[in-house]
């Protein structure tokens, strides 16, 4: 495992709606650079770019045109390698959203395999031999399209009609259909191998990794996922010989799987069966202060996974990200300062979603752009400050990449950062104890100690060799008293009034966290 994702707190920034500096209402690579210090500060130091390559943009770049070239809007490949060479500058990393499903309708590959003549890329995509055979019933399919060239066939497509399957091979084929080829046929090879030049190319110009796209959907009929983990085996294998430093990081939403395919880490998601939605995404969420969530689901699927994969906890827990309404949506800020005492301290690389740190608001109704359908509302340009359009953007308002929170009180970095008790504050001291203490960082040992079904609080232990750490969490509303096996402890960090943890006897306040050093 790369050695800096040891301690790496990540921030994930939407690229078209972080910082625009050419006035043409979207966000670019100059902004990004230019608000390095600010992630900085925040105590981040890895960023996750989603997609920044050339595309039609119908589902905002995860529809890819040309996998070796920056999108134009964002600057170019110029400009990313010196954002790369800035990050570093400071000390921090970078990784890239790889998306290895799917290319755009308009991809050259695509429109050589749509010739009816045999080419190169005949086989690059999942194609029927016959116009009525749609592809029915291929798990890791989402649909075909039919009739839209000379070619004979249906061809498959992953997630919307714009997004069209690469061809990866299958690990079941049905004997009755002959173009379902397996994974190691020499097209599926032809397809992997050019996936690596990709990775070769942009982890040659800099990058220091991936966050992988639909990672567990590359080969087809896999219901088991033992094709998808052998692929991720091999890319796996391809980067411990040449880029052993590369972060690997998957959507994946299965630990048990996708660790056994390589990947350093994997996501907690909103799909998948880790209950990442009860802890503030529900109608109960438990890091609420009114006190009737439920966390026990949630540890009883982390406890099986860390079972799964060598008592590693390798799981990150994003705070958000661009396919979810925001955290805000569901929680206020006071319940969000102790989600994030939790977020900041669980093991696996913790990400911050852009605007989440300040508070921002999921804007419910925003139209639809670039394929966001209702995911747009969290994708809304960053709030800087009290200039034109919040700081995002000097373009006119109509310009904007989408619509930008209105109300009178919107939260802003330049508010928050001044301000002691917000959000932001909390979040930095809280990363600032992270970056001090191992026991608190991606690979340190964590054992639960009080996590009951529809009861408060939550405290789990965080050990490495040097120290031990215990976590304790208090959302609801109201003080609690639990016995824990633990000694006394010195806290090092609290949030809310003083809880006190003698003799195995634990108090948490109301709305309180707490971190004791024992
Ligand atoms: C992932 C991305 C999402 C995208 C989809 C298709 O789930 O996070 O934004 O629409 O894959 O690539
Ligand atoms: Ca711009």
């Amino acid at each position: 495992m790369p050695k800096w994702l040891d301690n790496a707190i990540f921030y994930e920034i939407y690229p078209q709606s972080f910082q625009d500096t050419n006035a043409d209402g979207i966000g670019d690579f100059q902004g990004i650079i230019d608000r390095l210090d600010y992630i900085r500060g925040l105590g981040c130091n890895a960023i996750w770019i989603n997609p920044c390559y050339d595309s039609p943009f119908t589902d905002a770049g995860y529809d890819v045109r040309d996998y070796y070239k920056a999108a134009p809007r964002y600057g170019t490949n110029a400009d990313l390698k010196r954002l790369f060479d800035k990050v570093h500058s400071r000390g921090m990393h970078v990784i890239l959203d790889l998306v290895p499903g799917h290319t755009s309708f308009d991809h050259p590959w695509f429109l050589k395999s749509m010739l009816p003549e045999k080419n190169e890329f005949t086989d690059r995509y999942i194609w029927s031999d016959n116009i009525w055979d749609g592809l029915d019933g291929v798990s890791g399919l989402s649909g075909s399209l039919r009739g839209i060239s000379q070619r004979e066939g249906c061809v498959g497509v992953n997630y919307y009609s714009t997004q069209l399957a690469l061809n990866y091979g299958f690990e079941e084929c049905d004997p009755n259909r002959p173009w379902q080829q397996p994974a190691d046929s020499e097209a599926a090879a032809a397809t992997r191998e050019e996936m690596k030049k990709i990775m070769r190319f942009w982890l040659g110009l800099g990058c220091d990794g991936f966050r992988v796209d639909m990672a567990a959907n590359l080969v087809k009929g896999d219901p088991g996922k033992k094709g998808n983990i052998r692929i991720w085996q091999n890319f796996r294998a391809f980067l411990d010989e040449e880029f052993p430093e590369a972060a690997l990081i998957s959507e994946w939403g299965e630990p048990s799987e996708s660790l056994a395919g390589g990947f350093h880490m994997d996501f907690l998601l909103h799909f998948g069966s880790s209950h990442y939605l009860d802890l503030f995404r529900c109608k109960e969420p438990f890091f609420s202060r009114r006190g009737k969530g439920d966390v026990s689901q949630f540890v009883k699927r982390y406890k099986e996974n860390m079972a799964a994969t060598g008592g590693r906890g390798l799981m990150c827990i994003p705070s958000g990200n661009h396919d979810v309404p925001r955290m805000r949506w569901y929680i206020d800020e006071e319940e969000m300062k102790v989600a994030f005492a939790f977020l900041l301290s669980m093991p696996g690389a913790p990400f911050i979603y852009y605007g989440d740190e300040i508070a921002m608001r999921y804007l419910d109704g925003t139209p639809s752009v670039e394929g966001g359908y209702d995911r747009t509302g969290s994708r809304t340009p960053m709030q800087w400050d009290d200039t034109t359009n919040a700081g995002f953007s000097s373009a006119p308002p109509e310009m904007l990449y989408t619509q930008i929170d209105m109300s009178a009180d919107r939260p802003t970095a330049a508010a928050a950062m001044a301000d002691e008790n917000s959000v932001y504050a909390e979040i930095k001291r809280l990363t600032q104890i992270r970056l001090a203490h191992e026991a608190l960082q991606s690979n340190a040992a964590i054992e639960f100690l009080y996590a009951e079904p529809n009861a408060y609080p939550l405290v789990y232990k965080r050990s490495c060799a040097a120290e031990t750490v215990i976590v304790a969490l208090n959302p609801s509303g109201r003080e609690v008293t639990v016995d824990i096996d633990a000694a006394d402890g010195k806290a090092i960090y609290s949030y809310g009034k003083e809880s006190s943890l003698r003799s195995g006897r634990l108090t948490l306040p109301a709305a309180s966290a707490a971190f004791f050093a024992l």
